[in-house]
């Protein structure tokens, strides 16, 4: 299962790219999950180091759902809206809290592709910073940190809302970007899985 995240607290661009780029993902033959911090309750790190001793964390949020989905997942897809100029607090909150799933098994998330979609309102927003944050936690944890190469989407998907989801729908840059990432991420997976067998 593939597994993407949406770390805006809507349902508007963000959401919407990434319900797509799973839709793309169905049709290549993948099964899919999107997991989203709209409604949830999601606290940040407290590091009290709960997690290191116990192997859990000490926060009964929705978190847990995540935990149990990453277990799952051969593949991660992290979706953030740009807030001033970088990712969300939303999304932000999910990867601190990954720790406790790294304290309960340090191999949890090694070698699975991981790619990145960011939507700013502003066509230069943020969103290649985002998306660093983003491969930065991929690199951190062992994962394989996937661009959609030269051309058109250097480092993964970036979109340009335009803080409407009308306009995000007529980005065909952006869609550009994240079929050429989608296809890396697809191939790598399959890659992975003949590895494998
Ligand atoms: C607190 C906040 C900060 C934002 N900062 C930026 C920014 O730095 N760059 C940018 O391009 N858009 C920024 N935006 C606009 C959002 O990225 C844009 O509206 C995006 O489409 C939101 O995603 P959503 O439609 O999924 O909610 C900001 C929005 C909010 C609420």
């Amino acid at each position: 299962m593939i597994l993407g995240i949406c770390g805006s607290p809507r349902r508007m661009a963000t959401e919407y790219i990434l319900a797509e780029a799973l839709k793309i993902l169905e049709e290549k033959g993948f099964r899919t999950n999107l997991f989203t911090v709209r409604g949830k309750n999601i606290s940040p790190c407290r590091h009290c180091d709960y997690c290191i001793k116990n192997a859990r964390c000490v926060i009964q949020d929705d978190m847990l759902q995540i935990y149990q989905l990453l277990g799952e997942a051969k593949g991660l897809i992290m979706a953030t809206p740009c807030y001033n100029g970088g990712l969300s607090a939303q999304i932000k909150a999910v990867m601190d809290r990954t720790r406790a799933a790294m304290a309960a098994d340090p191999k949890a998330l090694m070698r699975k592709p991981g790619m990145a979609i960011a939507v700013g309102g502003d066509r230069i927003g943020g969103q290649e910073l985002a998306i660093q944050q983003v491969h930065t936690f991929y690199i951190l944890n062992g994962m394989i940190p996937i661009s959609g190469g030269f051309f058109g989407a250097n480092l993964g998907a970036t979109f340009w809302s335009k803080d409407t989801l009308e306009d995000i729908k007529k980005d065909e840059e952006g869609m550009r970007s994240l079929r050429k990432t989608l296809r890396r991420f697809a191939d790598t997976l399959h890659w992975l899985e003949a590895m494998e067998k």
